[in-house]
């Protein structure tokens, strides 16, 4: 039985991280690798900023995209063996899948608790009531030094100088969203519960 991360110590949960990257090295296409060594190191400067534990941040952000690149076929299937339910929506939003295969991946491969189970299976689309685990493994991925263009650069510049509810809603209506309708794709249900929930609270503080 894999030891759960909650119940490791800090040395054990070093190995684990290392045991983590290799394997991914070994697994994922060299540029996914080193998007998910480059989301980690985001997230921890996201953890140290907003005092979040930094090896509960790094080894969930490290493991992020563990199901990415398995095809869909491959992910309704390991879904269908792994009693994951996945509705229809599920099975045509791409992009959402592999956090919901990556989820139960990690929990069997690696220990991951709940919560981090739950940072994996909504990093594409958030939800309502985003823990800040949740909130920095979907920013970090998204704002990660390798990714380029205006929309990451807009991205980072909203987390710096805004905050990260703000950054989130911004790449959901500026970025998620549109992106999504331009390739003729379906829209996930939990991007709109997220970015209303998000919406509400933001107008609640003001
Ligand atoms: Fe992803
Ligand atoms: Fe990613």
């Amino acid at each position: 039985m894999q030891k759960q991360v909650n119940e490791m110590n800090y040395e054990e949960k070093e190995e684990l991280l290392k045991q983590i990257i290799q394997d991914l090295k070994e697994t994922l296409s060299e540029n996914r690798y080193l998007h998910c060594i480059s989301t980690m190191k985001k997230a921890r400067q996201m953890a140290q900023k907003y005092n979040q534990d930094e090896q509960i941040v790094m080894l969930t952000a490290v493991a992020h995209d563990i199901a990415k690149e398995m095809s869909n076929e491959e992910m309704i299937k390991y879904a269908g063996e792994n009693n994951i339910k996945l509705d229809e929506v599920d099975k045509m939003a791409t992009m959402v899948l592999h956090g919901k295969i990556g989820a139960d991946m990690v929990a069997k491969k690696y220990g991951f608790t709940k919560e981090m189970q739950d940072a994996i299976y909504y990093h594409s689309t958030g939800r309502v009531n985003m823990t800040m685990l949740d909130k920095i493994v979907f920013l970090a991925d998204k704002s990660e030094n390798r990714r380029q263009g205006k929309d990451a650069d807009k991205l980072r510049n909203i987390i710096e100088k805004e905050g990260i509810d703000e950054a989130i809603l911004w790449d959901i209506d500026y970025y998620t969203i549109p992106r999504t309708i331009e390739k003729k794709k379906v829209i996930h249900i939990e991007s709109i519960n997220a970015r209303n929930d998000i919406t509400m609270k933001l107008k609640m503080e003001v």
